[in-house]
């Protein structure tokens, strides 16, 4: 499979989000630059109030939210938020600490360029959470993964990964905050040169030329 981005101007970003936005913020933050050739066109959520969204605002970023509390059933929601991003017309989809699984037609849809970031070395530590498991399991390196969503939890193809190591006094917070550091310097990092050079992948193995 290979990227299809179009080169005549700024790869477009839609970015998902379920609460403090602090992976959102770095990409907004690098957008502004145009050499970084991409910008955020719309943030969704699954759910109001929370400050991912009013980083989005602040940005003058347009929004859009769609719980599933709403939606007559899961797939009915799926739909709708297939086509509420789709309306913003994405070159790439990130979800960035957007606590929903994708579903079929979602993936119909985005998949292929639909990225997530994770706060764990995947295949380790697949889940809601990452961080707690890998604490928990009393490992001494950690880190975060970027990965192309499939139908799976956490299973698609890894991106890119960077390690952390953890600390004999971390506790779950102080761990998953040095995590995030590293999460938001890849994900910068990585989309941008995803959206600037395309990338190819085959037989799992992603490649950004
Ligand atoms: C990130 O660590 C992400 O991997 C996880 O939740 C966190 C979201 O952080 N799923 P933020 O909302 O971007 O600050």
């Amino acid at each position: 499979m290979t990227s299809d981005l179009d080169p005549r101007g700024p790869a477009r970003l839609v970015v998902l989000v379920s609460g403090a936005g602090t992976n959102l913020q770095a990409l907004l933050d690098a957008c502004q630059d145009p050499a970084y050739g991409a910008q955020v066109v719309a943030v969704g959520a699954d759910r109001p109030g929370i400050e991912g969204l009013a980083r989005a605002e602040r940005a003058g970023v347009p929004t859009f939210v769609r719980r599933v509390a709403d939606a007559e059933d899961r797939s009915t929601w799926d739909a709708e938020i297939t086509d509420l991003v789709d309306a913003h017309e994405p070159d790439l989809v990130v979800s960035a600490g957007f606590m929903k699984l994708a579903g079929p037609a979602f993936l119909a849809r985005f998949g292929g360029r639909y990225v997530n970031t994770h706060p764990a070395l995947l295949p380790s530590f697949p889940g809601m959470h990452g961080a707690a498991d890998a604490l928990a399991h009393g490992v001494k390196v950690t880190g975060a993964t970027l990965f192309l969503v499939d139908d799976g939890v956490d299973t698609g193809a890894i991106i890119a990964q960077r390690a952390v190591e953890v600390a004999d006094d971390d506790d779950v917070e102080s761990l998953h905050e040095r995590i995030k550091k590293v999460e938001r310097a890849m994900l910068v990092d990585v989309v941008g040169r995803m959206a600037r050079d395309g990338w190819t992948v085959r037989d799992r193995r992603v490649t950004i030329p």
